[in-house]
């Protein structure tokens, strides 16, 4: 088995810049899984003045020309620039020259994909693009290894980050399209051209690779029906909230007898269906398959690291696809190091009861600054001679919180047994 793979990286900018960053951070973990070292060759970028958001030391060498990169002897070629048109060239010249490729490209693998994947076959080496569809939520190798025994039937995503981070900031904070869309730019989410995300361009192209994956039909991103967010005035964001409803540009791909239908457009979705909770820049793919029923993969749908991260899988599958590193999974098992119950950290919810008197909420908070905790929320109602006093902490280690509550229940004051919970954050 080789020890070490080489990978060269078309383009270093955000995702490419975070593959770089990640491989380093991680390095010790990623062998700790694979018993190989991945190590960056070359990279490619534009202009080799302009700053990155990674160092040079870690490259062996860095060019402006991408070819290098396909001449290299790296063994694995990270196409990372975007666009179909160079873009293109360069996958079908490294997959040629017998190296195989990841990409983060969806318009590319949505357009031709199809072409692309028997050009890879017939060379005997892999095209792999978990980074092109949500960002970082390992969606693809979701469909492909794990719900592998279902006929999947339906695909419901919030796919676009941008999208998504415009309609909620419109509803809950009533801004302007046009105002949020500019911060969604300065934010680094938005494509290139916004109006991909705007329009529904970019979420139909990862909906052209999950339909494929889920029911695995040919690529054909021509089918998909698209409507933009441009059309959804603040106001229906308000009305839809008051009807119990929250506006989600959503993309859709439904398989039944009838056949496969995919589309993208903004959509009411009742506030307790679960994908109305995915809001801001989130992401999330609803699965639906004939044995599992629903299921759904939320997380980071853009950004450098969670983008890097998918990438990596990515070439993690190759080296234990194509290296003889058949075993997946950790190579050897550690045993932990576990924190003590008494040492981990939580806010918590506590609830007491007690004398409705002077000085009373005064002495609950003095104990509680005697442990180091602070008041986050409070809620107080009365009845009678009692007062019930509802308090969300900041974090805290759990055993000064029990020390907390054991004083306060010691004060003639509290009258029951304090109810102590955690919170999730
Ligand atoms: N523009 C895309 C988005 C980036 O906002 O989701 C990730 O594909």
């Amino acid at each position: 088995m080789k020890k070490t793979i080489k990978i060269g990286i078309l383009g270093l900018g955000t995702v490419g810049g975070g593959v770089v960053n990640v491989l380093a951070k991680n390095k010790a973990e990623i062998f700790a899984r694979t018993g190989v070292n991945i190590e960056v060759g070359i990279g490619c970028v534009k202009d080799k003045n302009e700053s990155r958001i990674c160092k040079d030391s870690d490259f062996d060498t860095l060019t402006e020309n991408a070819i290098d990169v396909i001449n290299s002897d790296c063994d694995i070629v990270l196409e990372l620039i975007g666009g179909t048109s160079f873009a293109k060239d360069l996958v079908i010249a490294a997959l040629n020259s017998g190296k195989s490729v990841v990409t983060a490209n969806k318009a590319l693998i949505a357009t031709y994909g199809n072409e692309l994947l028997k050009l890879a076959k017939k060379n005997g080496v892999k095209l792999l693009f978990e980074a092109a569809v949500a960002g970082g939520i390992p969606i693809l190798k979701t469909i492909e290894q794990g719900l592998s025994a279902n006929k999947i039937t339906k695909i419901a995503g919030i796919i676009n980050g941008t999208g998504n981070f415009i309609l909620t900031a419109m509803r809950d904070e009533g801004r302007d399209f046009a105002d949020v869309l500019s911060e969604a730019q300065k934010l680094g989410y938005a494509e290139a051209d916004p109006a991909f995300d705007v329009e529904g361009t970019d979420a139909a192209h990862k909906l052209t690779i999950l339909s494929s994956m889920a029911f695995g039909i040919n690529l054909d991103f021509s089918q998909v029906k698209t409507s933009g967010i441009g059309k959804v005035a603040q106001i229906d964001t308000k009305i839809a909230d008051e009807l119990g409803f929250k506006i989600k540009h959503l993309a859709v791909a439904t398989n039944d007898e009838n056949g496969v239908a995919m589309s993208v457009h903004p959509t009411l979705i009742p506030k307790t269906n679960i994908i109305a909770s995915v809001d801001g820049v989130m992401n999330a793919v609803m699965v639906v398959g004939n044995a599992i029923g629903e299921t759904m993969s939320y997380g980071a749908g853009a950004g450098s690291d969670a983008t890097a991260s998918s990438v990596i899988a990515d070439i993690i599958d190759i080296i234990n696809q194509t290296c003889g590193n058949s075993i997946l999974g950790w190579k050897e098992l550690k045993n932990a190091d576990f924190i003590t119950f008494d040492d981990t950290e939580s806010e918590f919810y506590l609830k007491l009861s007690v004398a409705d008197d002077t000085g009373v909420l005064a002495s609950i908070t003095s104990i509680l600054s005697e442990f180091n905790i602070s008041v986050e929320k409070m809620l107080q109602t009365e009845n009678g001679k009692i007062a019930t006093i509802a308090i969300i902490t900041n974090k805290v280690k759990t055993k000064d919180i029990n020390l907390a509550v054991a004083k306060i229940e010691k004060q003639n004051f509290n009258k029951e047994n304090i109810q102590l919970l955690h919170t999730f954050s």
